[in-house]
């Protein structure tokens, strides 16, 4: 009789994971847009600076002078005008929650 208990348990254990990850694209877009030259986690490398945990709405508006090409840059235009507000707000969020 405890055995079915535990599974369900276990059941609810797992579901709530899984949904985070998947209403997570930020995540994602962070790892495979941004870590590649920030450093992994965004704790920078050289030439590449460090962002992780930088303040949130720092980062958004970083990012947001760069896509209009308010904040001069080499690369990071080109990058931030990849997303839109929605996205941009997300990955800020992420990133200033990394340590
Ligand atoms: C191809 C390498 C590259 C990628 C990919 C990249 N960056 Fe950058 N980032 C740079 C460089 C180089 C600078 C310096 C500004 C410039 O020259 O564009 C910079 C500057 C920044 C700054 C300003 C840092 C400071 O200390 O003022 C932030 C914030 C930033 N990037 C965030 C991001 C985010 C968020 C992503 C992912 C969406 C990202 N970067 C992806 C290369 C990159």
């Amino acid at each position: 009789m405890l055995r079915p208990v535990l599974l369900g348990l276990a059941f609810l254990a797992l579901a709530p994971n899984t949904q985070a990850q998947a209403s997570s694209p930020a995540t994602t877009i962070a790892a495979e847009a941004c870590f590649g030259c920030h450093g992994p986690a965004g704790q920078g490398v050289t030439g590449g600076a460090a962002i992780a945990g930088m303040d949130r709405a720092e980062l958004s508006a970083t990012l947001i002078a760069f896509r209009s090409n308010e904040r001069p840059g080499t690369i990071m235009g080109r990058i931030a005008r990849g997303y839109n507000d929605a996205e941009i707000a997300a990955i800020s969020d992420y990133i200033a929650r990394q340590r």
